[in-house]
């Protein structure tokens, strides 16, 4: 019988950890046991993983001996407490937090992009997952780099609220249902109203004016590209989409490549679907194309008007899904294939 491995999802109650329970169902990963974790708030509480029903168990006390694989996604500070005292325990932690990404002894991985360096778990038996936005980036280009050399990124994203999670997603529901009924719309979650509205601002300011989410998408590029030349200019926007990101990418690559060159690379990547026709209608979008779905798409490919060696795409994906609970899963995968 093939070998199975016990996993325990870490903010199994939260929006990630939702899509992560539903997701090794779905991929049919060899799971064992799957303890389903949160705060002491949910203990008890049910939720599902495929055709199982899980009892929610509290995390301050759980035993991660049980386990061999730790899929964790509730939170920054709740990683920093327990991925090294799980790791330390002998379960490999694949941390959806942004805790760990930026230390050099743990690797942060794109399975289509740099799956080499999943090896490198065993110093502190910790892997990274990258931000949403890097990922969905990071699967398009990585062919193009490849074949051209990218030397500057301007990216502006259009982030759907999910990725906040899901108090986030109801205060986007509430809002809009009070608006229609000509209320007044109350603002929690984010600074300002969400709902009909675009915001300029995720995650916190930083000292040069950019904010956190903006320089997570420098320092992963760089890290998970391998390559500490590439120059990334981002602009990161929260607008009112449930499920789904997109993004405006621009590059500037060493040598020229043509649009018809990038959608021929681009319709061979791993991970990436091309939807590229120029009519009404023609290109990805987060609700139709990516919501719900696993790929990478991407549409309207043109060369730059204003530089010789630029090339415009816009790039959907579920953020939920290849954005985090997808990449975390291909990532445990590739570490029962090759390592566990
Ligand atoms: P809980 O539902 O018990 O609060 P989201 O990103 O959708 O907001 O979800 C956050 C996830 O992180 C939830 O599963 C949440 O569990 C979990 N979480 C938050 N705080 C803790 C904590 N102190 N201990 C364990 N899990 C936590």
């Amino acid at each position: 019988m093939a070998k199975k491995y016990d996993v325990a999802v870490v903010g199994a109650t939260g929006a990630v950890g939702e899509v992560m329970l539903s997701m090794l169902a779905e991929r049919r990963f060899p799971a064992g046991e799957v303890y389903a974790l949160a705060s002491s708030r949910s203990a008890g509480t049910k939720v599902r993983c495929g055709d199982r029903e899980l009892t929610v168990s509290d995390l301050a006390t759980f035993d991660f001996r049980k386990a061999q694989i730790g899929l964790f996604s509730a939170g920054g500070e709740i990683s920093a407490q327990y991925a090294p005292k799980a790791a330390a325990a002998g379960c490999v932690v694949i941390d959806n937090t942004a805790h760990f990404r930026y230390d050099d002894d743990i690797p942060l991985v794109v399975p289509e992009v740099n799956p080499g360096d999943i090896g490198r778990y065993t110093t502190r038996g910790i892997i990274a997952n990258p931000n949403c936005s890097t990922i969905q980036m990071l699967v398009a280009l990585k062919p193009l780099h490849d074949a051209a050399g990218i030397e500057r990124i301007n990216v502006c994203t259009y982030q759907s609220v999910s990725g906040t999670g899901k108090e986030a997603i109801d205060e986007l529901m509430e809002q809009t249902r009070v608006l229609l009924e000509r209320g007044q719309a109350a603002a929690h979650v984010y600074p300002k109203q969400i709902a009909f509205n675009v915001l300029p601002h995720i995650d916190v300011f930083q000292d040069n004016g950019y904010t956190k989410e903006e320089m997570k998408m420098v320092w992963e590029t760089v890290k998970i590209m391998g390559d500490p030349s590439i120059r990334v200019n981002p602009t990161t926007a929260r607008v009112p989409v449930v499920y789904g990101h997109s993004e405006a990418v621009h590059i500037e690559t060493r040598r020229k490549l043509t649009a018809a060159e990038a959608l021929e690379l681009l319709a061979r990547a791993p991970g990436v679907v091309v939807v590229d026709e120029r009519k009404p209608g023609g290109y990805p979008t987060a609700v139709t194309e990516g919501a719900g779905h696993d790929p990478v798409y991407v549409g309207r490919v043109r060369e730059d008007i204003s530089h010789p060696r630029g090339l415009d795409m816009w790039v959907v994906a579920d953020n939920l899904r290849k954005g985090a609970a997808l990449n975390s899963i291909q990532i445990a995968e590739q570490l029962i294939a090759r390592y566990l």
